[in-house]
């Protein structure tokens, strides 16, 4: 497949090309808007959504905490870091703030290159191109599972300087790629293209405090053709290989870095429990 771009910056560029949608099974995407509390997801989504909600009631903390930990990832590099590129694959339907709004609240000179390969995500690619004027967006309809295509779109390389650092923000993806396409290859190959002082940023769903709801939820998922596996904290660490994890290391989300909370994010990060969240997620710096 060939990775297509979406004109980058302020959002002038041609219209997504025509594709299916497949309104009738349900997509990983949508549902996770569904436990946003998005507007963006069918019938299909919102069936099987209801089932996950059945089986592991905190769903829906559980994508808040997520989405609040990546704000504070975010924000951790670009101000403490100095990280004024970000790579996002597996970015989802547009949910504000989305990350580049997140990134150039803090430095309006950030690059952004948004990735995924849902054709809904595709569709709404025009909200995140709205790109500061001092920095910019790009938005490629690519799939991790092929890295160097990617990597070698023109609308990344227009964009991003792949010579200086990069944060690679690959948050609540890996879990969507089972083990026999070789995620770590993936990662090590995403990772291996990036400049020393580069980023990776990093949360997966794991089955370690509440096995049996997580482990029904995936087959939920795999029911309604959604591949996948959940990974314990050992297996969701060797993601970071011969990267170095910032405090405080592999961690629940809603107790990673708590101080850099703002005000406005939507989601809290005291009252939830580890068995509501079933997450692991971390920060590490490439050497
Ligand atoms: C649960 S959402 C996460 C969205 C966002 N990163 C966040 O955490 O708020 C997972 C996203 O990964 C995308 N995705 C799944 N498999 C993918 C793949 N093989 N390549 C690229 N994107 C993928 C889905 O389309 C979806 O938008």
């Amino acid at each position: 497949m060939t990775a297509q771009g979406v004109a980058s910056q302020t959002g002038s560029g041609p219209e997504p090309p025509n594709t299916p949608l497949n309104q009738g099974r349900p997509h990983s995407a949508r549902m996770y808007d569904y436990f946003l509390g998005g507007k963006d997801n069918y019938v299909a989504d919102r069936e099987a959504a209801a089932k996950v909600l059945t089986l592991w009631p905190g769903v829906m903390i559980a994508a808040r905490t997520n989405r609040a930990w990546m704000h504070r990832a975010i924000r951790f590099l670009a101000a403490e870091r100095g990280i004024r590129q970000f790579l996002d694959i597996g970015t989802g339907i547009p949910t504000r703030p989305n990350l580049h709004e997140v990134a150039q609240g803090i430095a309006p000179e950030s690059r952004i290159v948004y990735v995924d390969n849902d054709p809904i995500v595709l569709a709404h690619a025009q909200a995140l191109l709205k790109s500061r004027p001092e920095g910019r967006t790009a938005y490629v309809h690519g799939d991790i599972t092929e890295p160097e295509t990617i990597l070698a779109s023109p609308d990344l390389t227009e964009v991003l300087d792949l010579s200086q650092p990069v944060a690679l923000s690959l948050v609540s993806l890996l879990h969507f790629v089972p083990d026999d396409w070789g995620p770590y290859d993936l990662v090590r190959r995403l990772v291996d293209a990036l400049a020393p002082g580069s980023y990776l940023v990093l949360s997966h769903i794991t089955p370690d405090f509440d096995p049996e709801a997580t482990q029904k939820t995936v087959q939920v998922y795999h029911s309604g053709g959604i591949q996948g596996k959940i990974r314990t904290k050992d297996e969701v660490e060797r993601f970071f290989t011969d990267l170095e994890l910032v405090e405080p290391g592999l961690e629940v989300p809603h107790r990673w870095r708590t101080d850099l909370a703002e005000r406005d994010s939507h989601v809290e990060t005291g009252d939830v429990t580890d068995a509501e969240v079933s997450f692991w997620a971390g920060v590490a710096h490439k050497p």
